[in-house]
């Protein structure tokens, strides 16, 4: 698919699922959180659900954590628009607190077609839900981040949250040296990660099927 395309489909799914009504969150939200960045990027970040900013501004890490993620993107030469951000969950969960299964369940859709318009070449996912979501499994984040995992040709690296760290500094080196890693999976079309591990021991070893289961448009 084109440049051109891309955008167009992604602009057009995005005014499909807009007003989304699917679970209880669309009654308390302010905005729908869709996510933003280039429809054509190479390198995607999921993060979990939108915050008390991001719900306001209708855009993904706008927060404290988001400043950090523009500087550690600004560490490998990327601004956010080279990259597309977005979370697992569209609408902020009150008071901040965890997903639940079934608003990741009835969400999860959005996130998958999105990655299947935009079609990044590199998904790093941000702290724990993104990663047991799209790595099906229930390992912890402190196992797997900073991993590089083959799943439909494209590379998935997990990597602590940038919320975490702020309330962890002693893993912002940890982080940082992850993006070090970002960088140098993105300049290489091939790099096979001393760490690399078979997906499919990953899937063994989880507990079942988990997943039974702002104005943007100018951003894409
Ligand atoms: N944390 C997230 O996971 N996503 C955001 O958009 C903001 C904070």
């Amino acid at each position: 698919m084109g440049d051109y395309d891309r955008r167009e489909k992604l602009k057009e799914f995005y005014l499909k699922i807009k007003n989304c009504k699917e679970c209880e969150l669309s009654g308390s939200r302010t905005k729908f959180v869709f996510g933003s960045g280039s429809a054509c990027a190479q390198v995607m970040f999921v993060g979990e659900a939108p915050g008390k900013n991001e719900d306001l501004q209708g855009l993904p890490f706008v927060g404290r954590a988001g400043k950090l993620l523009d500087e550690l993107l600004g560490s490998i030469g990327f601004d956010r628009s080279d990259v597309f951000i977005a979370n697992v969950l569209k609408c902020r969960p009150p008071g901040n607190r965890d997903p639940g299964i079934e608003e990741i369940n009835t969400c999860k859709g959005y996130l998958l077609e999105q990655i299947k318009i935009i079609d990044p070449r590199i998904i790093c996912t941000l702290g724990k839900f993104s990663t047991n979501l799209l790595l099906n499994t229930d390992k912890g984040i402190n196992t797997l981040r900073g991993k590089v995992f083959k799943v439909d040709s494209r590379s998935i690296m997990p990597i602590n949250h940038p919320a975490a760290v702020l309330y962890a500094p002693s893993r912002m080196e940890i982080l940082r040296q992850d993006f070090q890693k970002i960088k140098r999976l993105v300049d290489s079309d091939s790099e096979t990660p001393a760490c690399k591990e078979d997906i499919l021991d990953l899937k063994s070893e989880t507990t079942g099927d988990k997943q039974s289961k702002g104005e943007q448009l100018g951003l894409f």
